[in-house]
Order: C-alpha cells, then sequence, then structure tokens
C-alpha cells in the first residue's frame, strides 16, 4: 500500500484508499461485507434527505455483473471483468411531489464516497467509472425516465500489478496526486 504523501496527518482511509485497476479474480465479496458497503452509502446526508441514489448490484458471473460490463467502454472493460462487484449507481432525480430535483448528483456523491471509504476500510479496493454506456444501461435494466446512470463502481480485493498492460501498470504505481490546498482553498487557509 502506497500511502499519499499528505500536507499534514489526516485519517489513513483517506489516505490509503486508491482506485486501482488491478483486482484479484479468483476473490468473491462475502455477503455481509456488501451488505455493510451498501448500508454506509444508506447513511449518507441529502438534502431534505431525499436520498435520490438508487443502486444495482452485480456480483461477478451473475446477471447484472454481466449486463454492467457489456455497458464499460473497452478501456475500463479490460480491467474490471475481475472485480469482485460491479454497481450501478443511479438516481431518482424526483421530489416526492413529482418535480424535478437539481441536486441528485451532488447527493449521490456522497452516498458513493461513503460506500467506497467503507469498502476501503474493510480491506477491499474499490474504482469508479464514468466511462460506461449509459443508454445501454438504461435499456438493460430498463432504468425507466426517473432513473438516471450515474456511475459504475468496481469493487474487490487487489490483486498482483502482472495483470494489467505496461501502461496501466505504470499508472497503478504511481503516486496520487493532488492540487494544492492554496489552489483549492480560496479564501481562509490556515497558515
Ligand atoms: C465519477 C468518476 C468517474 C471515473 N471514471 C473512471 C473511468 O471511467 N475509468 C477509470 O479508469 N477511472 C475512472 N475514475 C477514477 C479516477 O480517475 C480516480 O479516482 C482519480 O484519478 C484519482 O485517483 P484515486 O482515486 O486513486 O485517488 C473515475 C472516478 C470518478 C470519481
Amino acid at each position: 500500500m502506497m500511502r499519499a504523501i499528505t500536507s499534514v496527518e489526516i485519517n489513513p482511509l483517506f489516505a490509503d484508499r486508491r482506485s486501482p485497476r488491478s483486482f484479484e479474480e479468483a476473490h468473491s465479496l462475502a455477503p455481509e461485507d456488501l451488505l455493510a458497503i451498501l448500508e454506509a452509502a444508506r447513511w449518507a446526508p441529502s438534502a431534505n434527505n431525499m436520498q435520490p441514489w438508487r443502486y444495482l448490484v452485480g456480483r461477478r458471473g451473475d446477471e447484472v455483473f454481466n449486463g454492467l460490463l457489456q455497458t464499460l467502454v473497452p478501456f475500463n472493460q479490460a480491467w474490471a471483468f475481475r472485480a469482485s462487484a460491479l454497481i450501478l449507481v443511479t438516481a431518482n432525480n424526483l421530489r416526492p411531489d413529482g418535480k424535478p430535483y437539481a441536486g441528485f448528483e451532488y447527493d449521490c456523491g456522497l452516498s458513493v464516497a461513503q460506500l467506497t471509504l467503507e469498502a476501503h476500510s474493510r480491506g477491499f479496493v474499490t474504482h469508479q467509472m464514468g466511462g460506461f454506456d449509459k443508454t445501454k444501461a438504461v435499456e438493460t435494466f430498463e432504468l425507466g425516465e426517473e432513473l438516471i446512470p450515474l456511475v459504475v463502481a468496481a469493487i474487490g480485493k487487489q490483486g498482483s500489478l502482472d495483470q494489467l498492460d505496461d501502461e496501466m501498470s505504470v499508472r497503478e504505481s504511481a503516486p496520487r496526486v493532488r492540487k494544492e490546498l492554496s489552489d483549492i482553498v480560496l479564501r481562509g487557509l490556515p497558515n
């Protein structure tokens, strides 16, 4: 594990989490781990407690997993097939009164962040993917108009680098980088 070089010490969960592409193909997620990961996603905050997130969960080999794999762009397909689970994150973009709710993406991002960190705290890795065919996902899973596909998250055990091609292997071993705090905190950065 390669811990991020942070400007001050933070919870190792954030410093250690990364989005790898190497997954152990033989690993399967225990139902209780998957349940806890989804439970963490459930408890995210959202505007008016609207909880717009809706999850479709596939485990390697099942119909949902295979259906999701088919929606991924080739670059993602090339590594994500080894994940233990693929989860499609969708959002219900309607308020209870039937009017459109513009904040659904923000809320879903919070929920997925919790899912991700629960998974990492249990020793798994996650990798989110925007690179998938959303129209195909809507068709495959008959999502209807009120469910908007947002992202596919791969979850599993980190595997060996050997399984990746050279380019992916180099990216995987590179240190994680971020903008400086002074670039993202526009006013009020403590010194
Ligand atoms: C919404 C979203 C979409 C992403 N889409 C892809 C993707 O399609 N393929 C991929 O390999 N990585 C994808 N990533 C992973 C990012 O590239 C990665 O999170 C970023 O480079 C930071 O690396 P880290 O998560 O290891 O810190 C995505 C991440 C997010 C949050």
